[in-house]
């Protein structure tokens, strides 16, 4: 089998197929990173990959190439997981999908399965088979729409134990074809026609953005009430209906799904015909928990201007290296123009944030970053900031104010230790 791009989705798909026992060819137009993971180097930070890519690399069940048509020779499943960046209108750019499809078109030399593995918009997979057709003589295929659910930081774990597998096609060979692949995983298979799976996709994202945004909200309303959001939360994720997961209130999602795929499906829904508003305040809400962490800063430092502030955590999450619409470029950029010196650190997304961040001093270790600060700021819930030794980083301190945007520690604690604490929705 082949999987044509390897970024996030492609990498770990590839590797885990090949973990799986299968033969893998991954392919990109990117020489420079298919020879760098030829000799073992991985682009991402993400938990167990390494060993995987290289164990099955030097067993040959997964080789990386740049040539697309000696991979889709010798491939009866291609699957498809090139990039699909926003343009400005938050429409997705196809530009690679198609190009790709041309390409399988015109180098297959039998029956291929091409498997959309990209979150694309509804009605894509019936492009791809129009293109298909169009740009090859004879081949016969099949399209299936195979949506990846893994997230950064567990994605080897998310791929390899997925709470279902959405197989979206109308082909009964491709269908069966598909549910021996997956067999070894052992998970819950729920087959769609094609585009019933392509928009479950956009609303899985969409609905779990929109879980992030309705307690974000709900942490404005404790706030005003003097109430705490992280009991509110416990007591409404009780609900089995409602459940517990994704109810952290904080300085909001980010990172290259959600805000891409609600734009995303926005604009789809508004090109069918139909104004998802109710989206639009998602993306409001998640937009105001960055400036509303911002004004707490403020108000407790009365002037921004000339202070010293410690960040850590940069990632748009933990356990992983992924700076794409991280809230920490907003909160730090919304400091530095404010007049603040920012000092940073985060366990893995220093190097990605030196390329986006400038005059940040970045530091080693979070007492590194906590020496002399007249506040510091918890952006990204790494576990090593759970652990770290508060006396220790109270003492380092210029001043013990800790604005907490993860809401990582207990208030009562904190205010014992000494600390002014600030946090969210609470
Ligand atoms: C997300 C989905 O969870 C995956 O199922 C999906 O496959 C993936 O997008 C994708 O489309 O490729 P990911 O973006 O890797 O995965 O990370 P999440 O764990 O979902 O977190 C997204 C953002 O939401 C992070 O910034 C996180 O801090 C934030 N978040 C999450 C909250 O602010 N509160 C929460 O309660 C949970």
């Amino acid at each position: 089998m082949a999987v044509i791009g390897t970024g996030y989705v492609g990498l770990v798909a590839g590797a885990c197929f090949a973990e799986m026992g299968n033969k893998v060819q991954c392919v990109d137009i990117d020489e420079e990173k298919i020879s760098k993971l030829k000799s073992g180097i991985i682009p991402i930070y993400e938990p167990g990959l390494e060993p995987i890519v290289k164990k099955n690399y030097k067993d040959g069940r997964l080789k990386f190439t740049t040539n697309l048509g000696e991979a889709v020779k010798a491939s009866e499943i291609i699957f498809v997981a090139v990039g699909t960046p926003p343009k400005t209108s938050g429409e997705a750019d196809l530009f690679y999908v198609e190009r790709v499809a041309r390409e399988i078109a015109a180098n297959a030399n039998g029956y291929k399965i091409v498997v959309e593995k990209s979150t694309v918009p509804v009605q894509t997979g019936e492009k791809i088979a129009e293109t298909l057709k169009k740009y090859s003589n004879s081949a016969e295929f099949d399209v299936v729409s195979n949506p990846e659910f893994l997230r950064e930081g567990s994605a080897v774990k998310d791929f390899m134990e997925p709470d279902r597998i959405v197989i979206g096609t109308d082909s009964d060979r491709a269908f069966a074809k598909m549910v021996e692949l997956y067999k070894p995983l052992n998970s819950r298979i729920i087959r769609t026609d094609i585009k019933s799976a392509e928009i479950i996709k956009h609303a899985s994202n969409s609905f779990l953005a929109t879980k992030i945004s309705f307690i974000n909200a709900v942490a404005r309303i404790c706030e005003l009430a003097n109430a705490d959001v992280e009991k509110v939360a416990e007591g409404m994720g009780a609900d089995a209906r409602i459940g517990k997961q994704f109810l952290n209130a904080g300085v909001g999602y980010g990172g290259s799904c959600f805000p891409k795929d609600v734009q995303a499906f926005i604009d789809i829904s508004s090109k069918l015909g139909y104004d998802f508003n109710m989206l639009r305040e998602v993306e409001k809400i998640n937009k105001h928990q960055r400036t509303a962490f911002l004004k707490k800063i403020e108000g407790a430092l009365w002037v921004v201007k000339g202070k010293t502030i410690g960040v850590l955590g940069l990632a748009f999450k933990p356990n992983t290296d992924d700076m794409r619409e991280a809230p920490a470029i907003d909160i730090i950029k919304g400091l530095q123009e404010e007049g603040a010196h920012v000092k940073a650190y985060d366990p893995e997304a220093m190097e990605n944030a030196k390329k986006l961040l400038k005059g940040v001093e970045y530091c080693s270790s979070p007492y590194e970053v906590a020496k002399g600060v007249d506040l510091l700021i918890i952006v990204t819930e790494w576990d090593e900031f759970k652990k770290m030794d508060l006396n220790k980083i109270k003492s380092a301190m210029a001043h013990p104010t800790i604005a907490d945007g993860r809401n990582i520690f207990d208030p009562k604690e904190m205010y014992k230790k000494g600390f002014n604490y600030i946090s969210m929705g609470r």
